[in-house]
């Protein structure tokens, strides 16, 4: 076999006259009829042209050449020259070409399923792609992302290890690690009727490593949760997940900073500002949602005093709403500015619909012109904002031309509604800026929220996150039925938001028992059970536990910006699709009887009658 001396990137005129060896995949075949065969020959580093000569060529070399298809594999050896007809600009290697004399064909190829090739006119759909995953990963865009990913988690293991953190592998096959989704288990041959369960995170074997006394911890681990997809979830994810002894949420927040600054300046060119913070109240009543795009405004406003001023049946009938502070009745507004001439009536009938899926009845909306009838806007509410409409203006600042959109429910069915109206709004008229990047902490998240359906507490992080330091004596007095003061407790949490995506979330950990079982108590967790669960936690914290914190960046959602796309899936080498399928190699598939007679596992599936 040829032995390559160059790769497909790496030619350039100084190498005129040299005698090389290329390999890689046929990317192209061109033959002109004038007398020259061209060949554009692909490897990961780029493109380089062979030619064949056919007045120089022997009469096997032109067969053999003659018979190259895309995606052949070949080795071909030959001397470098310029280019005759002038460089070509679009290629790196473009200012010169390999004449062939020797052409070894390593590996002919089926007629291939697609070709690997990023024009998206030309590529099949991502099922396909996904099928023959091997085939859609030769494509540039994809080695480029790979290869960006591979910088991403270079970078973090250098940045980390040079600030102290020592990397630790914790197991794949444990203990149920609740991080608010279903667990995928794995039944154990050895303890029959026995199950591990794969970790959501690493999050229990940190924290008793920080016990270990470790005091600066990271790994970059594989994450699996049960949960369902969404274009940012995979059931099967990267983390790279850090915790610390003797530190508050700063240095936490510090640390992260510092890495995220290496990271964004060597990967996009990018300086970091220092990363401001938002309370998660504040985001809420402003963006509607826990992870706000700050990339424009449209903020939220609340003008429930105001409508409640009106006698318009949808605003009174949604202040009355609700029974604590946290699910009290409001009414809030966005203003558009320009709003008369960008909103067509289709978009705003369109958003009508488009709230109801969170549970809102409808967007009110009202143009202001500052004439006509007395209330200054042209609505078929009109009548009823009149009360408010001089009010309305001062609050929302409007300008003639402007259009408001008004919500009314409870508070998290407003905001919900409201917050994802602000991004579609965002979306439809053009508002996200390219190339912008903002990021913002989000902190002071409620410790609890309860869930109405299921009429129970649940965490908002995950349970080993502490109350904030003033909280913990509030949070240790408070009655379990005492909705209102357990509402009110604020946790040691932060997420770390980037374009409103959440790409890292963390807190500073319980560290004291009697803290930790009355957070399993809340949860409606007996004594026995969180012992049956989390017994070794709850006894490595009776035995010397330092305060510690710690925080988990989402690896693929950070690729996923720095790489600019919106699918996870194209930041994973192989992925799962929205039914958790990997379509290449087939999984999940049946197992057979015998090895399920093994595991003492039987399944009781019924497959539907078509
Ligand atoms: P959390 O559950 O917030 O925290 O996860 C940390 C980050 O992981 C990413 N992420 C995901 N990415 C892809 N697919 C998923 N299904 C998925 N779920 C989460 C997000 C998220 O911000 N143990 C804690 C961390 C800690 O407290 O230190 C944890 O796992 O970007």
């Amino acid at each position: 076999m040829l032995k390559r001396t160059h790769n497909c990137g790496q030619l350039r005129s100084s190498n005129a006259g040299d005698e090389v060896v290329l390999a890689g995949w046929v990317n192209s075949y061109r033959d002109h009829g004038t007398g020259l065969i061209f060949v554009d020959l692909r490897d990961r580093y780029g493109l380089t042209q062979l030619v064949f000569d056919k007045e120089d060529c022997s009469p096997e070399l032109l067969e053999a050449a003659d018979k190259l298809r895309n995606e052949d594999v070949i080795a071909a050896k030959g001397p470098v020259r310029i280019r005759d007809g002038g460089p070509n600009p679009k290629l790196e290697t473009g200012e010169v070409e390999l004449v062939v004399g020797t052409l070894e064909v390593l590996n002919k190829t089926d007629n291939p399923p697609f070709l690997p090739d990023d024009h998206s006119d030309s590529l099949p759909g991502e099922e396909i792609r996904l099928r023959h995953r091997y085939m859609d990963l030769r494509r540039p865009k994809m080695q480029k992302i790979l290869r960006t990913r591979h910088r991403v988690t270079k970078i973090a293991r250098d940045y980390f290890d040079e600030h102290g953190f020592v990397e630790v592998e914790t197991p794949v096959l444990c203990k149920s690690t609740p991080e608010g989704a279903r667990d995928f288990l794995v039944p154990c041959r050895m303890q029959p009727g026995t199950f591990y369960a794969l970790p959501q995170s690493p999050q229990l074997f940190k924290q008793i490593l920080m016990v270990s006394g470790l005091d600066r911890y990271i790994q970059i681990p594989k994450c699996f949760r049960d949960e369902d997809l969404r274009a940012d979830r995979q059931p099967e994810f990267s983390q790279i997940d850090l915790e610390m002894s003797f530190v508050g949420r700063e240095e936490v927040m510090e640390v992260m900073e510092g890495y995220t600054r290496v990271l964004f300046k060597e990967l996009a060119g990018i300086d970091v500002p220092a990363v401001r913070q938002m309370t998660y109240r504040e985001a809420m009543d402003n963006y509607g949602i826990d992870r706000p795009d700050l990339r424009f405004g449209l903020e939220l406003v609340d003008i429930s005093d105001l409508a409640a001023k009106t006698d318009f049946k949808v605003f009174t009938g949604a202040l009355a709403k609700g029974t604590t502070s946290h699910d009290r009745g409001v009414v809030k507004a966005i203003r558009v500015p320009g709003g008369a001439d960008k909103l067509t009536r289709k978009l705003t009938d369109g958003y009508t619909e488009f709230v109801k899926q969170f549970g809102a009845g409808g967007v009110p909306v009202a143009k202001y012109t500052g004439q006509g009838d007395t209330s200054g806007f042209e609505t078929g509410i009109s009548r009823f904002i009149e009360p408010m409409a001089a009010d309305l203006v001062e609050r929302l600042g409007l300008e003639v031309g402007d259009t408001v959109l008004f919500g009314a429910d409870t508070y998290p069915v407003c905001s919900k509604a409201l917050g994802e109206l602000r991004i579609k709004l965002a979306k439809d008229l053009g508002l996200i800026e390219e190339g912008k990047w903002e990021f913002v902490w989000v902190t002071d998240f409620p410790m609890f929220e309860w869930d109405e359906e299921t009429k129970r507490w649940y965490a908002m992080h995950h349970p080993f996150t502490a109350p904030n330091e003033d909280q913990i004596e509030a949070f240790m007095a408070a009655e379990p039925s005492d909705h209102e003061a357990i509402g009110a407790i604020v946790s040691a949490g932060y997420d770390l938001v980037l374009n409103g995506s959440e790409i890292a979330g963390g807190s500073i950990r319980i560290h004291r028992q009697d803290v930790q079982s009355k957070v399993f108590g809340l949860l409606g967790m007996s004594e026995e059970e969180a012992k049956a669960k989390f017994s070794f936690l709850l006894e490595a914290l009776r035995f010397g536990a330092p305060p510690h914190g710690g925080i988990a960046f989402g690896l693929d959602r950070l690729v996923m910006h720095l790489a600019g796309t919106d699918n996870i899936r194209d930041v994973i080498a192989f992925p799962k699709t929205q039914t958790g399928s990997d379509l290449m190699c087939e999984a999940p598939g049946a197992a057979d009887a015998a090895q399920l007679d093994e595991l003492f596992v039987k399944s009781t599936w019924v497959a539907p009658e078509a």
